[in-house]
């Protein structure tokens, strides 16, 4: 008799148990409920500011229908049957990129973790990279894994061109070589620009001795070998108020952030997402997934995915500050307040741009400043070519002449006869320069690498900007009055009489 009230009593507390779970709102119904709420506070602003009366109706329908809508578990059903519920709570993040729809691609195949679980733990348990999926320590896994139809992603591909993973590993801006390599001759340490014991892959942060015997080897580690690569290395973070600083608390719009934003103010270069995703000044989210906070820092604006990178996203390493290679620190560039307003706002007058690109001081031709970064570096530039360069000048591919020609050579180019040229890839990815033809005669570097947003077209050579689209004359040595040397091809040479610093003392 006493067995069964025991038994009666418990089940009764269980119960109890089962009912208040139940009651209990799930965090992801709260994320949704907020989603709602801010998609709601979004049209009704634009309700106000419509003034035709078919918008404003189809803004009233769509208002009543967010008011309407009640939370519930997403299922992301994938073509091989597998489902994932990470929107469930992530129901307002956008959609990564137009060749990764998430309808076939889901979550899990770049960020790994538990993707049936609606618990925010175990659904991120084992992610990897944490946020970060393309850092290069797990770049791997996530952008070099194998799709659910069997498709290599990023890696291990017989096409060397599409192993990114493994190239970009090697690239001087991963391991930072050059700096490690210049500083140790300079020093007497090796006579060559080699660095014996530095092997492929191996980021120059990790040196054991650099400088050995030397009282600041660890300024050098500190505050040079450390910063400023895609594996890892410290970025700085730039706030107006801070006037930019390597490691002091971020701040938003004028207020001191708080929370874990202090505790975490220390942002890395994470690998691919260092240049694919773009970022703000102070490296926070602005987009419409309610679960990520303004005051988590070190993410992208938004969760998208480009290969239109702007100069702005190299110089988050790049044109930021002068190096002392004697007493090995790193100064941030005097006028950095205008340049983190202009990030922030965008340039408006070529004034702007002149200024904010390169440090004061630096000379350079008009078309290193009207053209983006990537509208003249190559993918080998950027992403490395396979081979571990210990030197930046050995590493660069690009050369003027590849665009100009000289007094007696065009520039190269090739005919495009083959749909399967590789020069169709960059365009699948990058639909900003006009559509590439079979026939269409495209520009080819020294070292071979094909820039197909470079035509020859009847007598002129076209260039449409990767970044904003705009087609730019590229105008030739070859018949002008240019008064250079054969044999001095350099950018050093070209700058004694071409020089735009005059706009930018
Ligand atoms: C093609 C690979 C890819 C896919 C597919 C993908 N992501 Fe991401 N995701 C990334 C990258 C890369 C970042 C890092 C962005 C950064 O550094 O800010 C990221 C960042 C995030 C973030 C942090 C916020 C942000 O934008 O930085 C969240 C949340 C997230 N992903 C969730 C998801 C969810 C949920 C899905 C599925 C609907 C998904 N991701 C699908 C690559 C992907
Ligand atoms: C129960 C809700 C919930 C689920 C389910 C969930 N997340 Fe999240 N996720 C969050 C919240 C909340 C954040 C904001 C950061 C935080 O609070 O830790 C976040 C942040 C992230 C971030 C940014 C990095 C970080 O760790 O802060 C990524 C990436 C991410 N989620 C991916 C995923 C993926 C992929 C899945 C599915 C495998 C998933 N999430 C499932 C709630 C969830
Ligand atoms: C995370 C920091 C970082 C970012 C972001 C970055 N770079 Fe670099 N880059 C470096 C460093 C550091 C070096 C020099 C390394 C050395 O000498 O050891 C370098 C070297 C280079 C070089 C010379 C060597 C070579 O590989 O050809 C070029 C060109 C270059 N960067 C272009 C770019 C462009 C274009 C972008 C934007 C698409 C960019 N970088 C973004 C850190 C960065
Ligand atoms: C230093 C900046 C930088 C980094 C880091 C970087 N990329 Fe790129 N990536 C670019 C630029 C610039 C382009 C466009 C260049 C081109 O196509 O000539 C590009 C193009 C691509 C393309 C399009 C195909 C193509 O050839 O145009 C893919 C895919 C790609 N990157 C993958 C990756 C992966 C994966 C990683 C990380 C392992 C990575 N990238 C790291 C700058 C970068
Ligand atoms: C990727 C192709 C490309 C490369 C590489 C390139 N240029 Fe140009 N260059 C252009 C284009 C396009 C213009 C026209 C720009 C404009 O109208 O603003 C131009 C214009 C010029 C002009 C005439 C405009 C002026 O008054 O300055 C000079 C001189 C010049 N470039 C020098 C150089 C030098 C020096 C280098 C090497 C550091 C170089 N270019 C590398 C594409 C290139
Ligand atoms: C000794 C001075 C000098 C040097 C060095 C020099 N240039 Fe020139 N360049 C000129 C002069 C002068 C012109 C003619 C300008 C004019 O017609 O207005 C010119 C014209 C040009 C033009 C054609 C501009 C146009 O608008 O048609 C290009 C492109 C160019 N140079 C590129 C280069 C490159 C690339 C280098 C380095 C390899 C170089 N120049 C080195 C003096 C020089
Ligand atoms: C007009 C084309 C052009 C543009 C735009 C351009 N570069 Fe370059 N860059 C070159 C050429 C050409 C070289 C090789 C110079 C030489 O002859 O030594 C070079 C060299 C470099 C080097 C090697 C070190 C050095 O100073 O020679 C780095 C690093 C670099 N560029 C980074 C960048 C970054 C970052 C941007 C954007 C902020 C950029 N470049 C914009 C053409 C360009």
């Amino acid at each position: 008799m006493k067995k069964k009230i025991l038994l009666a009593g418990l089940l009764l507390i269980l119960a109890a148990l089962i009912i208040i779970a139940e009651n209990e709102t799930p965090s992801w119904s709260q994320y949704q409920e907020e989603y709602f709420q801010e998609q709601i506070a979004g049209l009704q602003a634009q309700l106000g500011a419509a003034r035709d009366n078919a918008e404003k109706s189809r803004l009233q329908q769509e208002i009543a229908a967010y008011q309407k809508r009640k939370p519930e578990i997403i299922d992301l059903v994938l073509p091989d049957g597998k489902v994932e519920r990470c929107k469930t709570c992530h129901v307002g993040l956008e959609e990564i990129s137009s060749s990764h729809p998430s309808n076939t691609f889901g979550c899990a195949v770049c960020h790994g973790g538990n993707p049936l679980s609606l618990d925010k733990a175990t659904a991120h348990a084992q992610m990897y990279g944490g946020g970060h999926p393309g850092s290069l320590n797990v770049a791997a896994l996530s952008c070099g894994g194998t799709g659910a139809n069997g498709v290599l992603c990023h890696a291990g591909n017989p096409e060397e061109a599409k192993n990114e993973v493994d190239l970009v590993k090697t690239s001087i801006m991963s391991t930072k070589a050059g700096e490690l390599s210049v500083l140790r001759r300079m020093f007497g340490y090796d006579k060559t620009e080699e660095v014996p014991g530095l092997s492929k892959g191996q980021v120059a942060a990790l040196y054991p001795n650099p400088l050995p015997g030397r009282a600041n080897q660890q300024d050098f580690q500190q505050n040079c070998l450390r910063q400023c690569h895609q594996s890892g290395g410290d970025l700085p973070v730039l706030t107006t108020a801070n006037n930019g600083s390597w490691s002091g608390a971020p701040e938003q719009d004028g207020t001191q952030a708080k929370g874990q934003a202090g505790a975490q103010s220390k942002i890395q270069g994470s690998g691919c997402e260092t240049c694919h995703v773009l970022t703000n000044p102070a490296h926070t989210y602005t987009g419409t997934d309610t679960t990520m906070k303004s005051n988590n820092i070190g993410y992208g604006m938004v969760h998208s995915l480009t290969t239109q990178i702007p100069y702005t996203q190299c110089n988050q390493c790049h044109n930021q500050g002068n190096h002392d290679p004697v007493n090995l620190n790193f100064a941030l560039r005097s006028d950095m307040t205008k340049v983190i307003r202009d990030w922030k706002s965008g340039d408006t007058t070529w004034l702007d741009r002149v200024q904010d690109y390169y440090l004061p001081g630096e000379i350079f031709a008009r078309c290193e400043v009207s053209l983006d970064c990537i509208d003249c570096h190559t993918r080998q530039d950027v992403m490395g070519d396979g081979k571990l360069h210990t030197s930046q000048y050995e590493a660069v591919h690009l050369q003027c002449q590849d665009c100009h020609g000289t007094k007696e050579n065009l520039p190269q180019t090739k005919k495009i006869v083959d749909s399967h040229d590789l020069a169709f890839e960059e365009q699948i990815t990058n639909p900003k320069f006009p559509a590439l033809k079979v026939g269409d005669e495209i520009l080819v570097t020294g070292k071979g690498e094909e820039l197909p947003f470079i035509r020859h077209q009847g007598n002129e050579w076209l260039q449409s900007s990767r970044v904003t689209g705009q087609t730019f004359k590229v105008p030739l040595v070859y018949g002008s009055k240019c008064q250079q040397s054969l044999l001095e091809q350099g950018a050093d040479s070209c700058h004694k009489c071409h020089d735009r610093s005059a706009s930018h003392p």
